[in-house]
């Protein structure tokens, strides 16, 4: 492995990410055992279709802490239609008797879990060249192939993606769902390719920006994909369909955690970047319950696409941090999670739990004259100051609606324009302090990257 120009962090880092001899193996008999089943039972109906592994798995991309599969059953002939209709039932029929999990998504798949073991199992039409079949997925067959020519190519670069994807975990920028805004793992392969490898490709990820336009190898057509995705802040054409934006997904948020680990890492090099991680680094701060709230909501969110609920949660978390700040309590961060079943939860991390009972007002002009002696009778009736300012604006002093944030959060929650999921039956604050703060302060805590500790530490 010393062929590779690498540094001493990232090969110390690449001994925990690198999958081991007997997950390799597991994984091939799992794999096999999927294969035979699928192939038995198409053969059964008379249906044409082919099984391949796809995924990190198929590519050499895996990481230690992904004991995972991704299979796919490529039908031939088949429409967009027949695969939306028939496929999961197919899927059912040809799994029985596993433990299989049906997965309510835009495109059929289930999922089979076995002793610690997990396959996603795909439908999608066999085509002849991407983007052909409908289906969005009949384009990730082309996606394995032209990563698996690339690092044939260039065998480096296969560690060198490793350690992007531990890179983009330990940072919370890993995944393109809704639930995170991040970056897939076949995005993490195409920018590794791209830019040659891990370290070049962080220098470059360092002057990145909203708008960024990232396609060294020249694949692209930048005004096509400028007009077609307005609302990206960064486009890098899909490899095998360059029509396509690769980074649709990438939030500015999740664009700008990037940017500033990027650069940090740059400047000193650590492992507490990197999850799986060589050593078990901490989150660089622990919340206090004392200063956490929570929203916790129950309801029947079994129903909604995952995508939805996780996007409605987050508007909900940010209107009611809006709404707290509004009210003079001042919000640190927030953090929502859900079972996708029955259950969520809105983690409030503040400043104070509480405010004092008296908060400054800005009063009317003098020359408004109606509106001024209004603003001195409502001091006078409560025994409170009110000032003239130099400008001749009158100032002064007004009780505050609420000073403990429990109790603002009861009153925005109650509102009949709170924006809560749909299915919610029930919301329940639970105060600073309380159990239900003291694991909102443990979700917070669970979001909380390490790798700022590096930053910290002392020149050796
Ligand atoms: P994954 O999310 O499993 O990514 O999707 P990955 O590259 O294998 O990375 P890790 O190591 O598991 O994190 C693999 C491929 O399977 C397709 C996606 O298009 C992706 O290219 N896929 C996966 C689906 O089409 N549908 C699914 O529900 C899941
Ligand atoms: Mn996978
Ligand atoms: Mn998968």
């Amino acid at each position: 492995m010393g062929a590779c120009p690498r540094g001493r962090v990232e090969e110390e880092a690449l001994e925990a990410i690198r999958p081991g001899p007997l997950q390799l193996r597991l994984l091939e008999a799992f794999y096999s055992m999927l294969k035979r089943r699928l192939e038995a039972c198409i053969l059964e109906r008379g249906i044409r279709a082919l099984v391949e592994a796809e995924g990190s798995y198929a590519k050499g991309t895996l990481t230690s802490d992904k004991w995972e599969l991704d299979v796919f059953l490529l039908v031939e002939g088949a429409s967009a239609a027949w695969i939306k209709s028939r496929g999961e039932g197919l899927l059912l029929e040809c799994l029985r008797g596993l433990p299989v999990e049906a997965r309510y998504a835009e495109h059929p798949y289930v999922t089979v879990r076995l002793m610690g073991l997990e396959a996603d199992v795909v439908i999608a039409p066999r085509v002849p060249r991407p983007g052909a079949g409908g289906t969005g997925v009949e384009r990730t067959p082309f996606h394995t192939r032209w990563v698996r020519e690339q690092l044939e190519r260039n065998p480096c670069l296969a560690d060198d993606v490793r350690l992007f994807k531990a890179f983009l975990k330990g940072i919370g920028a890993y995944g393109a769902e809704t639930r995170v805004g991040g970056f897939s793992g076949l995005l993490a392969e195409v920018l590794v390719i791209y830019h040659g490898g891990f370290r070049l490709l962080l220098e470059e990820a360092t002057h990145w920006r909203p708008g960024s336009y990232v396609d060294p190898l020249g694949l692209g057509d930048e005004a096509a994909l400028r007009a077609r995705y307005p609302d990206s802040p960064l486009i890098v054409p899909d490899p095998v369909d360059p029509r396509r934006n690769a980074a649709a997904a990438v939030t500015t948020r999740r664009l700008a955690e990037l940017v500033v680990a990027a650069a940090a890492y740059l400047e000193r090099p650590c492992t507490a970047y990197y999850k799986p991680s060589p050593r078990p680094w901490g989150p660089y701060y622990k919340p206090d319950p004392a200063r956490v709230a929570a929203l916790e909501l129950l309801g029947d969110y079994a129903g909604e696409p995952r995508d939805a609920l996780w996007g409605r949660l987050t508007r909900l978390a940010s209107w009611l941090a809006g709404g707290l700040g509004e009210l003079g309590f001042e919000v640190a961060r927030w953090e929502v999670d859900t079972d996708e079943a029955t259950r969520a939860l809105v983690a409030i991390e503040l400043a104070s739990p509480a405010v004092p009972g008296l908060q400054l007002s800005r009063g009317p002009p003098a020359w408004s004259v109606r509106r001024a002696l209004g603003y001195i009778a409502r001091r006078a009736g409560q025994g409170l100051p009110y000032t003239i300012a130099g400008d001749g604006t009158l100032r002064g002093l007004r009780p505050r609606r609420y000073t403990r944030a429990s109790e603002a959060l009861e009153w925005l929650a109650s509102r009949p324009d709170a924006p809560l999921p749909r299915g919610t039956r029930e919301a329940r604050v639970h105060p600073p302090g309380s159990p239900g703060a003291v694991e909102a302060a443990a979700l917070i805590e669970s979001r909380t990257p390490s790798w700022p500790l590096c930053l910290a530490l002392q020149d050796a």
